[in-house]
């Protein structure tokens, strides 16, 4: 089946071999969300050492929850939407005063706490826990759309509901967390918004998009109507 050799297939590439990005080397809860904030609008290359240097002054949630605020602001200066720093901040204060400082393994709990959206919700849960979680961002919809060649408008809420539908079924047992790094990566390094980059696709063989001849038309997009 189709979706068995997908997700076998991708997992293997990723196994044999993946980038050694600061976060993936502890599955710490607190480290993935720091990482997973950072990277939700700003690119891997410029995250790294802003991410390192966050670390070392914040190393746990109670470090980031009793600094002040503008010593958080202060490490965040360059990546921009400040929001995501306030927000992480209240974040870990919820953990001290709700759980103690632990965050929890629970996805209700984490999906409330401040500024974690579906997406990092299934990061944080599927990378940190292993728990079947769906981490559906534009990556991951551009890289299913044209793996199983779905010509549904990706800017369409029903849409990402069915790619996270989808999502949720191709996890291999016991490796969430991997496999959703798997396709994060595919959709960085070869199946890139620019160019699908078929020749050195690790699933190039059942790709229903390349088959089609799609793969360049996909993921569908509407734009924005312009105000
Ligand atoms: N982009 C978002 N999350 C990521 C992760 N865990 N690794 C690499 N790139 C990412």
């Amino acid at each position: 089946e189709a979706k068995a050799v997908f997700s076998r297939e991708l997992l293997a590439w990723y196994q044999a071999g993946n980038r050694n990005l600061p976060w993936r080397k502890s599955r710490d809860p607190y480290r993935v969300w720091v990482s997973e904030i950072m990277l939700q609008q700003t690119r891997v290359d410029t995250v790294i050492p802003y991410y390192l240097k966050f670390m070392d002054r914040f190393p746990t949630v109670k470090a980031l929850a009793e600094a002040p605020e503008e010593d958080v602001l202060k490490r965040w200066e360059g990546l921009g939407y400040y929001s995501r720093a306030r927000n992480l901040q209240a974040g870990a204060r919820q953990v001290m005063e709700l759980y103690g400082g632990v965050v929890p393994d629970d996805t209700e709990a984490v999906a409330g706490l401040k500024g974690v959206g579906p997406y990092t919700k299934g990061a944080i849960m599927s990378i940190a826990f292993n728990r079947p979680e769906p981490a559906v961002d534009g990556n991951v919809m551009r890289v299913l759309s044209r793996y199983f060649c779905l010509e549904d408008d990706i800017a369409k809420p029903s849409t990402r509901t069915g790619i996270e539908k989808l999502a949720v079924s191709l996890i291999p047992e016991g490796a969430a967390g991997d496999f959703n790094q798997a396709l994060m990566e595919l959709g960085a390094l070869v199946c890139t918004p620019k160019s699908p980059g078929c020749l050195t696709c690790p699933v190039m063989s059942h790709c229903a998009g390349r088959i089609a001849g799609k793969e360049n038309e996909l993921p569908v997009k509407t734009k924005a109507k312009p105000p």
